[in-house]
């Protein structure tokens, strides 16, 4: 393995206080990028935001969704509208610390009890414990929450951000607390709240994918149960999800569409221009010294990511963090353009091919040239039956290099992944020689008999962490293997597939176990 450099004056060698590619949404808390500094490109000339100021200018409250590609920048538009709404407005409206992830476990109990948990939290954090306190509703609000949370694993850890409060001699009697009455409890904190010179209450649910993914009909219920709810005076609702979701979950139930403000509003990822005057407000805004800084890569490398993930900030932000311990050296540089795209392609391939028969990789590479495919087209290219297509991409899917896109009728469409994406000029490495030829002179290698057999070993020694640890998550094994997340990604996929190993989704966490024979 190539010695890679890591320490924690990684960036102060390139002039930065901290990563420029951090990929967490904006936020007004950050110390380093405070969103309004740091945001490009959703300003009040937008449309997003016209009509989302529009919405939230309506006196009594309200619901909305904001639909968006994966990483365009939804959470963080949010986020900006919250900070300017809580600080900036002639009528503030009270917001949480952070975005409220639905999840597909949640019933009411849990929707009400998480958004009570979150406001409560903001609550202590803004104003002295004893304020809170005086406020029998607070009170008795954050007695209950303290219980509920140990009972619901789903309320999100920033909920325990309370500090302390009630004295260990107290007794509190706390009730078994229906729906009715935790509505009855919300709504009497928003009035709590406006008490404190808010005109309202601005609640971020984000993440909806999370309810979608799962079971439609699922989330169809968990709409008609909340709509009650989503009716509380003075509070607007912003819902955050991925494309699709207010055609496929909230248009269907009339009831629930009826209270739903005209359309969703649809946030588009960043041009190019737009992409890269955030990058350099990042190295702009982190430079220890002003200004005085090495960029890590060219700006023509950024450009390039911008066309190969359709300006999606997230993917763009991913790639170069993927590329970082391949480029950083003892010597702060900047590395060329053409060197930053071999490296990302070739990172890609080390991940990708050890995993792929030679026909499965084949395959993969014919379908980075296209737009989208289908299986038909597939077997008329490579003249094999369906059913052998079929498996293949079956396989590819598992491993998160294709993914499904859209169905017209008979015809699927998949699309490669953003993973994979880098693929797309793997051929000129290779000079002009066909792609069957390539598979069978990588089948031939040494190199590649090398790479399945440690592929192995590390699949083994996985498998042994597992069974030692009883149940883990991602990171938990790259930090102990010394392996990067990508690697144990694709690994612990091969395993689910192979049948060691089964995985427990919790909200956005995955735990990973042996599987029980
Ligand atoms: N307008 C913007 N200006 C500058 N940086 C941005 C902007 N929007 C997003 N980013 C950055 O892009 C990355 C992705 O943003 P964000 O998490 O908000 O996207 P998202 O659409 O919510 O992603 P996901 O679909 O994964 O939830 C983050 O690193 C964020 O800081
Ligand atoms: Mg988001």
């Amino acid at each position: 393995m190539n010695e890679i450099y890591v320490g924690q004056d990684l960036w102060e060698k390139y002039g930065f206080h901290t990563n420029p590619f951090d990929t967490n949404p904006l936020t007004a808390e950050s110390s380093f990028l405070p969103i309004a500094e740091a945001m490009v490109g959703r300003g009040s000339d937008t449309k997003e935001s016209q009509i989302l100021t529009n919405f939230l200018r309506n006196r009594g409250g309200g619901r909305i969704l904001i639909e968006g590609n994966i990483g365009v920048g939804k959470t963080t538009f949010i986020n900006y509208h919250r900070y300017l709404w809580e600080h900036y407005s002639r009528d503030r409206l009270f917001t949480t610390n952070r975005e409220i992830s639905v999840t597909s476990r949640w019933q009411i109990s849990q929707f009400l009890g998480n958004i009570l948990a979150s406001l409560l939290s903001k609550l202590l954090s803004q104003f002295k414990e004893e304020k809170i306190l005086k406020n029998s509703i607070f009170k008795e609000v954050l007695a209950f929450s303290r219980v509920f949370y140990n009972y619901n694993y789903t309320i999100e850890a920033s909920a325990l951000g309370f500090g302390g409060g009630f004295g260990k001699s107290e007794q509190i009697n706390v009730p078994n607390i229906s729906e009715s009455q935790l509505l009855e409890y919300f709504s009497l904190m928003v009035l709590e709240i406006k008490k404190l010179g808010y005109a309202g209450l601005f609640l971020h649910l984000d993440n909806l994918e999370l309810l979608n993914r799962e079971d439609l009909r699922r989330t169809h219920t968990f709409f008609e149960e909340i709509r009650d709810i989503l009716q509380v005076t003075d509070v607007y609702f912003v819902f955050v999800a991925k494309r699709g979701f207010f055609r496929e979950v909230i248009s269907p139930l009339e009831r629930v569409r009826s209270i739903f403000f005209g359309r969703p509003v649809v946030v588009n990822a960043l041009t190019k221009e737009q992409v890269l005057d955030a990058v350099h407000r990042r190295y702009h805004l982190l430079s220890i010294t002003k200004d005085k800084f090495i960029a890590p890569v060219e700006d023509s490398f950024i450009e390039y990511l911008h066309d190969l993930y359709g300006g999606r900030l997230r993917y763009i932000m991913d790639a170069l963090n993927m590329l970082l311990p391949e480029i950083a050296t003892k010597r702060a540089e900047t590395i060329s353009t053409e060197q930053a795209q071999k490296k990302l392609k070739n990172l890609v391939a080390e991940q990708t091919r050890e995993h792929l028969t030679p026909l499965e990789w084949n395959l993969l590479l014919f379908c980075c040239q296209q737009e989208n495919f289908t299986n038909g087209y597939l077997s008329n290219h490579f003249s094999l039956p369906t059913s052998n297509i079929s498996r293949i991409l079956n396989r590819l899917s598992d491993l998160d290099m294709i993914y499904l896109d859209q169905k017209e009728g008979k015809n699927i469409y998949y699309r490669v992944s953003e993973f994979a994406k880098p693929l797309k000029d793997w051929k000129d490495d290779v000079m002009g020689k066909n792609d069957t030829t390539i598979s069978r002179e990588i089948d031939s290698t040494n190199k590649t008999r090398q790479l399945q057999n440690s592929r192995k070993q590390r699949l083994n020694r996985i498998i042994r962490f597992i069974q030692e640890r009883g149940e883990i998550q991602q990171k938990d094994c790259a930090e102990f293997l010394k392996i990067s997340l990508a690697t144990v990604s694709r690994d612990m996929k091969e395993l689910i597939y192979l049948g060691n190993i089964v995985c427990r989704e919790d909200g956005k966490q995955k735990y990973y176990r042996i599987k029980n024979p």
